[in-house]
């Protein structure tokens, strides 16, 4: 049986962090959505076409080092702005989605266009001044020396991009749970978001 959780939100709110600590949690696979966009930016950056790299793209591309790179993220939300682009992307969600033992995908849309019957819809955001801290702490820990006004100035413009396309704009779903983790631990945010999923099995 699927069931599946939706993860959406802002550039590092904590997405990630908290699909990984529910997906283990509750032995569900996860999908970190926003290594799609990422691998395909990559390839841009590398000269390919957008749409071409999207519709060719492979699960062992998601693997490739350097991806989580501010670049990449900036390339990344341009290409995700093409409805092509993101067109090609949407079977592989949603076929991971559909997996049998559960599945927790993270991105912007997941919410309201890939999985819009997901079991579960959480919307997790922070302070955007509380993002770039954080994104701007992880980037010197693996070695960039990305400087804290470029990673917010990075955060705020992906946002904006992220908030202001046509196609599948970056928005809670209207039945989605907000979790505000600015003043949150990540075990905090972890156990809402735990709560949330158990709440809606037992129901
Ligand atoms: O996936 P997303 O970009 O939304 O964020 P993330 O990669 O999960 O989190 C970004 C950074 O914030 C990580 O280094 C987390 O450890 C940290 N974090 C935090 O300090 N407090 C939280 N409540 C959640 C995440
Ligand atoms: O980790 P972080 O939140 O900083 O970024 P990400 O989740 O890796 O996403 C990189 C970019 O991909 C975002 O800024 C979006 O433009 C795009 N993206 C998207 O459009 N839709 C998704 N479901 C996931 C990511």
């Amino acid at each position: 049986m699927s069931f599946t959780v939706a993860i959406d939100g802002p550039a590092a709110a904590g997405k990630g962090t908290i699909s990984k600590a529910v997906a283990r949690h509750f032995g569900f696979a996860h999908l970190d959505t926003g290594l799609l966009y990422r691998a395909v930016g990559k390839r841009v950056l590398d000269g390919e076409d957008a749409v071409a790299a999207a519709r060719s793209l492979r699960a062992e591309d998601l693997e490739v080092l350097g991806l989580r790179t501010p670049k990449v993220a900036q390339a990344a939300s341009k290409v995700a702005v093409e409805p092509e682009v993101r067109e090609a992307l949407v079977d592989f969600q949603r076929a991971f989605a559909a997996r049998a033992g559960g599945a927790v995908l993270d991105g912007r849309d997941i919410g309201t266009v890939i999985c819009p019957e997901a079991a579960v819809k959480l919307f997790v955001t922070a302070s955007p001044e509380v993002r770039a801290v954080r994104r701007h702490k992880e980037l010197l820990e693996t070695g960039h020396d990305a400087g804290y006004d470029s990673v917010l100035a990075d955060v705020r413009a992906r946002d904006e991009r992220d908030r202001t396309r046509a196609t599948a704009p970056l928005k809670p779903a209207d039945d989605a749970v907000t979790i505000d983790t600015s003043h949150m631990t990540i075990e905090a945010a972890v156990a809402a978001a735990v709560a949330v999923v158990n709440k809606v099995r037992g129901a």
